[in-house]
């Protein structure tokens, strides 16, 4: 049995990250303070570029970042009115993602620890969209900050890549619940997106459209996988495919919004249901929702209707890729003593699962 000792971020020592993300689509530079106020944070999207291809086209991809990376740390910087000598280390997303975009933002932090002599750290992409909770966008006061998070905390990953449950019992522990075992929820909406005749990214567009529908149109099925904390969204993108195919032949309409909204509907009511059934199982005392998907309205609605939890949802523009949550992740991972070499590789599939800390180190005590 252990028993969780909470360690709040004003018990560790202070620090100043410059955080750097480009493990997918997205090329983005922040600075941090203490992992929770932003001094400065840009992205730069390469949606417009992939919407051609449908999808993200990785060559394209990791050359687009080549072009923007070193324009988006100046311009961080120079927003954040700091130097190099100003900041305490370099956190730059390892994986999980493509390699030939991870590899720009690895070696450009690379370059700059060893030009400015700051120590370097490799962040997990899907441990920072956790971080990405704590980051307050709204303040840059610290005694004005909004609450942070409570462990035991059952938080929930949903991205284009990634849908896994897992309990944190205090800072960079996880245990891992479940996963998807086969689409992620973010790749159910690019799909569905697809199959209806919405533009990529399929997110967004289900939701715009989903907004002028009927939720209950459709009766599409939802995998509960009783017994597993797992999920499943094959099965859902099979029906859609099947009533799309059946109005086709029978040279209806498709009636998109009813479509868009009756998918979503299905999607957010496994997704909360599921997360909600942990939080129990588990005994949690909180809830949070992080990752590209989590930017949803429906699934936001549906978490804070709820009054069992409280929930944490990151800011919207904090949803998705972002380089904030890096830099955050990155902090904690320097308050507890993590440095890296400048011989560390990228990690295109590194799971959450092997980034746990000792439980002694990260404040739990063992009774
Ligand atoms: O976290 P993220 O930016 O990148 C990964 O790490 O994968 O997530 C991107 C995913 C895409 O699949 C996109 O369609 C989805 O997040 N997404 C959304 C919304 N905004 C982005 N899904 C549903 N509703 C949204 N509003
Ligand atoms: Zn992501």
């Amino acid at each position: 049995m252990s028993k969780e000792k909470m360690v709040k971020t004003d018990e560790l020592p202070p620090g100043r990250i410059l955080g750097i993300e480009s493990s997918c689509d997205e090329t983005a530079a922040a600075v941090l303070e203490n992992g929770r106020i932003v001094l400065a944070s840009l992205v730069a999207s390469q949606v417009e570029l992939h919407a051609q291809f449908g999808g993200v086209f990785p060559e394209v991809a990791s050359r687009q970042h080549i072009r923007t990376i070193y324009s988006i740390i100046d311009e961080t910087l120079k927003r954040a009115h700091l130097d190099l000598a100003d900041l305490d280390a370099i956190a730059v997303t390892r994986g999980p993602g493509l390699p030939g975009s991870l590899v720009v933002g690895l070696n450009t932090a690379k370059g700059l620890a060893l030009g400015s002599g700051l120590p370097i750290i490799g962040v997990n992409h899907l441990e920072a969209h956790l971080y990405s909770a704590w980051v307050d966008l709204a303040t840059t006061d610290p005694v004005n900050l909004m609450p942070e998070p409570s462990f035991p905390l059952l938080t929930l990953i949903v991205s284009g890549g990634h849908t896994e449950l897992v309990l944190m019992r205090g800072h960079l522990q996880y245990e891992r619940l479940g996963a998807t075992l086969d689409d992620a929820a973010g790749e159910a909406f690019d799909k569905v997106a697809r199959l209806i005749g919405l533009s990529y990214p399929g997110g967004p567009s289900i939701q715009r459209s989903a907004e002028g529908g009927n939720p209950a149109a459709f009766h599409f099925p939802r995998a509960w996988l009783e017994g597993t904390w797992n999920f499943s969204f094959s099965g859902l993108k099979t029906a859609v495919l099947r009533e799309v195919r059946r109005m086709q032949e029978q040279k209806l309409p498709l009636p998109v919004a009813n479509l868009a909204a009756s998918f979503q509907q299905a999607v957010v009511d496994v997704l909360v249901g599921k997360t909600m059934m942990a939080a129990e199982a588990l005994d949690a005392k909180e809830i949070l929702i992080s990752g590209g998907v989590s930017a949803n309205r429906a699934l936001r609605q549906a978490f804070l209707a709820q009054d069992a939890y409280p929930v944490h949802i990151p800011h919207i523009s904090l949803c998705t890729d972002n380089a904030a949550m890096i830099a955050s992740a990155g902090y904690y991972r320097f308050a507890y003593g993590q440095r890296d070499g400048l011989d560390m590789d990228v990690l295109p599939n590194w799971p959450l699962s092997q980034m746990s800390l000792p439980p002694r180190l990260s404040g739990l005590e063992h009774a």
